[in-house]
């Protein structure tokens, strides 16, 4: 999947990109059907609400072999290779349940300054590439963007040890409120395989899902191999240290574990 002058400079100036099915439900269904295996397995990789429903499996690509395959997939890998002008490594890699009824927020914040701050990444050349696993609506706590926040560098911001189970480096309301009246919020939504690529500096959030429907996203954080972190203070698997250039796998590897027919063009929905 080749990024086009267009939607690169669409990715310049709002800060994401947002392609609707671009895996098909079978391959999102393999995906979707190992999300419930892992949120199940008793590791200390998946962090938990307080209600004890699972809220992140952290490095599911080292012990779920869907989310292997996911993690070296040409749709995901090779745009990021694209926005970052070079081979990338996986810096972090997330499977965020927002579980139904219980799925607690996730505070305004920059991906990059969680990253600089506590992992010394040196640059923002490094991003986040997110796979819906259930259909996001409105309802079910879709991601928020404020577009074009990823232009203004990395913003003052607090260490929230409290609010959920994950720690965070969040941007205050005055911050928030300058730049989303400024660039307006969007909340991109969509069926199962659709993708989000998202630059590490723009500011995002996630409401607490009150509905009755999960909202299952596979996020892979990609980082430029050269722009690898110095510092190895977090566990391994939220910040890891293999800094070896990603190699894409075939576009039909999921398409395989789903038993659909292999060969070129198949398994791509759009
Ligand atoms: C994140 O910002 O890293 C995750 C947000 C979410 O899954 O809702
Ligand atoms: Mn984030």
């Amino acid at each position: 999947m080749k990024l086009t002058a267009a939607e690169m400079a669409e990715f310049d100036e709002r800060g994401y990109l947002f392609f609707p099915s671009r895996f098909s439900p079978e391959e999102a269904a393999v995906l979707r059907a190992a999300a419930d295996e892992v949120y199940a397995l008793d590791r200390e990789e998946v962090w938990r609400e307080s209600s004890g429903v699972a809220r992140t499996a952290f490095a599911a690509h080292t012990y779920n072999d869907a989310f292997r395959r996911l993690g070296r997939h040409p749709r995901l890998i090779e745009p990021v290779m694209q926005l970052v002008d070079g081979p990338v490594y996986m810096h972090q890699y997330k499977v965020n349940a927002k579980a139904a009824f219980d799925g607690e927020v996730w505070q305004w914040h920059q991906d990059f300054g969680t990253w600089h701050r506590d992992d010394r990444m040196p640059e923002p050349r490094a991003m986040n590439i997110a796979v819906f696993l259930d259909e996001v609506t409105a309802a079910n706590g879709p991601l928020l963007f404020i577009p074009g926040s990823h232009r203004q560098g990395v913003f003052e911001a607090g260490h929230d040890l409290e609010t959920t189970s994950y720690p965070l480096w969040t941007l205050d309301r005055a911050t928030v409120t300058r730049l989303a009246e400024r660039g307006g919020l969007v909340a991109p939504t969509g069926p199962p395989g659709s993708i989000i690529v998202f630059a590490s500096t723009l500011v995002h959030a996630s409401p607490p899902n009150i509905s009755p429907f999960g909202r299952s996203i596979v996020y892979l954080s990609l980082c430029h191999v050269d722009n690898h972190i110095r510092r190895f203070q977090r566990k391994a698997w939220i910040a890891h240290r293999d800094f070896a250039p990603i190699e894409p796998l075939a576009d039909d590897c999921l398409a395989e574990l789903a038993g659909a027919r292999t060969g070129a063009g198949t398994g791509t929905a759009a």
